[in-house]
C-alpha cells in the first residue's frame, strides 16, 4: 500500500441543526473563534502529509471554495492599509503545495456515495476521510488526530477508523463497531452498523469523522444499495470492505468535539478561546467570573 497523500470532505450535507445560521451558508464555515471548521480540519491534513484536498461539494457550497481561494480584492485593500498579519492570514490559508479538488455530488445521497463521488481522483490508493464537524483537538505537542492514523496505517497497512466510546443512549448518533483487542489503542474491527437503537447496538465504540481507506471501499460502495435513513452509508461499505481486509479501530488521543451539534460547537468554541492568543486572558476572566456568578445562584 502507498502513503496517503488524499484527503475526502464530505460537504455537502445541509446543516439543517444550525439553521438560520447556515440558511445561506455552508456549516463547514461556521468559525471556532476566527477559522472556519474546515480550516481547522484542512489543516489537520496538512499536518498528515496530504498534498489533495478534495471536497466534495453540493448547492450553496461556493464559500467553501472562495476561503480555500485568493482573494485579489480583500488582498489589495488590507496590503494598500499596511494590515501586514491579517494580510499573511488571509494568503496563508492553505500551503502553496496543497492542491484543493472539488466535486459536486448532485444529489444528497449519504456518506458513502459522497466518498464514492471522489472516486475519479482518488484512484487506487489508500486515503483519508474527514467529517468537518467532527473538530478534534489536541493538547500541545500532541499529533493531531489524522496524523496519529497515518502513523498506524503506515505500520498496519489497512484501513483505520478513529473511534472513542459513548453512551449507549447516543449509539444512534453514529456508526458502532464490534471489536477484539489488538494493540494497546487499536482494536480489529468484526462488525459495524450505522446508529443502533442503543438496545440493539453491539458495543458503545462510535466511529468518529476520520477514516483512512482502502480503495477497495469503493467498490463495495458502488455495489451496496440504500441503508440506515434511506441512504448509502460508509459504514455499510465498511462492513462490506472488511470481509476482504482487516479493519482498525483507533483510540485515538485528543478531544472530538460535535460541532454538528449547538452544545459540542459551543464546548469546541469555549476550549479554543481559552487557547487562542488575543482571547485566551480575558476569556478565562470571563469564565471565572460567569463560574462565580452560577455557584452563588
Ligand atoms: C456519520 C457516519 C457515522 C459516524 C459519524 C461520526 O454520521 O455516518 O457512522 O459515526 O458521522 O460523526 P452523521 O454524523 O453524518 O450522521
Amino acid at each position: 500500500m502507498k502513503k496517503i497523500t488524499k484527503a475526502v470532505f464530505p460537504v455537502a450535507g445541509l446543516g439543517s441543526r444550525f439553521l438560520p445560521a447556515t440558511k445561506a451558508q455552508p456549516k463547514e464555515m461556521l468559525p471556532i473563534v476566527d477559522k472556519p471548521l474546515i480550516q481547522y480540519a484542512v489543516e489537520e491534513a496538512v499536518a498528515a502529509g496530504i498534498t489533495d484536498m478534495i471536497f466534495i461539494t453540493g448547492r450553496n457550497k461556493r464559500a467553501i471554495e472562495d476561503h480555500f481561494d485568493t482573494a485579489y480584492e480583500l488582498e489589495s485593500e488590507l496590503e494598500a492599509a499596511g494590515k501586514d498579519e491579517l494580510l499573511n492570514f488571509v494568503r496563508n490559508v492553505i500551503p502553496k503545495h496543497v492542491n484543493c479538488i472539488y466535486i459536486r455530488q448532485s444529489a444528497p445521497l449519504g456518506l458513502g456515495h459522497a466518498v464514492l463521488c471522489a472516486r475519479p481522483v482518488v484512484g487506487d490508493e489508500p486515503f483519508a476521510v474527514l467529517l468537518a464537524d467532527d473538530f478534534m483537538d489536541t493538547a500541545e505537542g500532541q499529533k493531531p488526530v489524522l496524523a496519529q492514523m497515518t502513523d498506524v496505517y503506515g505500520y498496519e497497512k489497512c484501513s483505520v477508523l478513529a473511534v472513542q466510546d459513548v453512551p449507549r443512549a447516543n449509539t444512534r448518533q453514529y456508526g458502532i463497531v464490534s471489536a477484539t483487542a489488538y494493540r494497546p489503542d487499536l482494536e480489529l474491527v468484526s462488525g459495524i452498523v450505522e446508529k443502533p437503537q442503543p438496545e440493539a447496538a453491539p458495543s458503545t465504540l462510535a466511529v468518529v469523522g476520520r477514516y483512512v481507506l482502502s480503495p477497495r471501499i469503493f467498490d463495495y460502495l458502488a455495489d451496496i444499495g440504500a441503508g440506515a435513513g434511506g441512504e448509502i452509508q460508509l459504514t455499510d461499505g465498511i462492513a462490506a470492505l472488511m470481509a476482504s481486509e482487516r479493519v482498525l479501530a483507533y483510540r485515538y488521543a485528543g478531544q472530538r468535539y460535535d460541532c454538528g451539534s449547538k452544545l459540542g460547537y459551543l464546548q469546541a468554541t469555549t476550549a479554543m478561546g481559552l487557547k487562542h492568543p488575543e482571547t485566551a486572558a480575558g476569556f478565562r476572566a470571563f469564565l471565572e467570573q460567569t463560574h462565580k456568578e452560577l455557584a452563588a445562584k
